[in-house]
């Protein structure tokens, strides 16, 4: 295997108490790998000093390099430090790997190792067969990493990925050259998922390995609220910028809204009392969506369904959203009764659209 200059960039914010540790624990992997590895430290200029530890081993280890800069999120420290690392480190890989023990140095060779088999991107995976997570995560920890995973995977679209939010991964930078980082538009923890979506999407040869991800012992996450905000918000701009599919899809669910609340305005013209007109303005607006996603927007899958199953099954799910939708209505109707129904109504699509997409997009029209 030709001798390759590997980049492990390791992205720290108030990390000074594991930084020293894992820069030791990578020096003792790296003897027994045949490339050129180097660590990269990019560092938003922690308080607690953790560039200071970083200097003292640039004295004992050549391969060492910092990248200071200021705090703005996890994606955009690892922008930085990828295009430090191509221009001017010359990597032909680059590593992500967090810095406090929470990925185990003695996994890096087996992640180096598929690389050399062939692949562009290997993802040290949670969620493939002898992947695990700590035993020792709370219900909340499960669902945080879980969910995050599943918006990931089928609001993004990396569906086929088991582990699409990890932080442990392996790339070649002749894959990550073809990037352009500005049109990825994330700083946050969505990097991970925006960067795997585009290499899907460019054909990159994508292999799991199987990792287990390790609680951290010093220091704590940074994930906070905010960023599960903008994670969520992200992966649907990552599905929206990149799918046609979902384009048409929102142009449809804007007809629709246009003949809901044509269909209700008239409805209350005609001095129809305005429970009624809900459901039957939701249900006009369900009839002519499925009529432009069957014909337009999902025609070019190939379901092996037969059209009846088909069009039980988008009835099924339209009965859904006509449930969150109408529900949504009334208990806007309930809680805020002097705001004018149109609000109401209005306010109740947004879920049920959503909830549409979702289930019709991977049942209804399932490849
Ligand atoms: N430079 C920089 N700037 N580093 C950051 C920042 C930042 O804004 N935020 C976090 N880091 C560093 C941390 O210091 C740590 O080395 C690494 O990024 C991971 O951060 P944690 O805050 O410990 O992440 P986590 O354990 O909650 O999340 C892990 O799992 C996620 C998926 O479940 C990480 O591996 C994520 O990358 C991953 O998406």
């Amino acid at each position: 295997m030709a001798n390759l200059n590997v980049v492990m960039i390791l992205p720290t914010y108030n990390e000074r108490d594991n930084i020293g540790k894992i820069i030791d624990a990578l020096q003792v992997q790296f003897r027994h790998m045949p490339h050129d590895m180097h660590i990269l430290v990019v560092d938003d200029t922690s308080p607690d000093g953790t560039a200071d530890v970083v200097r003292e081993k640039q004295v004992t280890y050549s391969n060492v390099h910092l990248l200071m800069g200021q705090k703005a999120g996890l994606g955009a420290a690892y922008i930085r430090g990828m295009i430090h690392a191509m221009d001017k480190l010359q990597a032909d890989v680059v590593f992500e790997m967090d810095a406090d023990f929470s990925h185990k140095p003695e996994d890096v060779p087996r992640l180096m190792a598929a690389l050399d088999q062939g692949a562009d991107f290997v993802i040290g995976s949670r969620y493939v067969k002898g992947g695990s997570i700590p035993k020792e995560w709370g219900v909340l920890r499960r669902m945080n990493s879980l969910g995050g995973n599943i918006v990931g995977r089928y609001i993004a679209g990396v569906y086929k990925i088991h582990d699409c939010t990890a932080g442990f991964r392996a790339i070649k930078t002749s894959l990550l050259r073809r990037i352009i980082f500005e049109d990825l538009r994330v700083q946050g923890y969505a990097f991970q998922v925006a960067l795997l979506h585009k290499a899907v999407s460019l054909g990159a040869i994508v292999k799991e390995v199987p990792v287990d991800f390790v609680d951290r012992t010093e220091g704590e996450s940074k994930l906070g609220i905010s960023d599960i905000i903008e994670f969520i918000l992200n992966a649907w701009w990552i599905r929206l910028h990149s799918s046609k599919t979902f384009i048409k899809f929102a142009v449809v669910g804007l007809s629709g809204v246009i003949v809901n609340l044509g269909v209700f305005t008239l409805l209350l013209q005609a001095n129809v009392n305005k429970y009624l007109a809900s459901p039957i303005s939701i249900e006009a607006s369900i009839i002519t969506n499925f009529l432009l996603n069957n014909y337009w927007t999902f025609r070019q899958r190939k379901s092996r369904d037969h059209l009846r199953i088909k069009g039980l099954k988008f009835n099924m799910v339209s009965l859904v959203s006509l449930v969150v939708s109408y529900s949504t209505f009334v208990v806007l109707s309930i809680l805020f009764p002097a705001t004018p129904p149109e609000i109401h109504q209005l306010v109740g699509i947004a879920p049920a659209m959503l909830i549409n997409y979702f289930l019709n997009s991977y049942w209804t029209f399932k490849h």
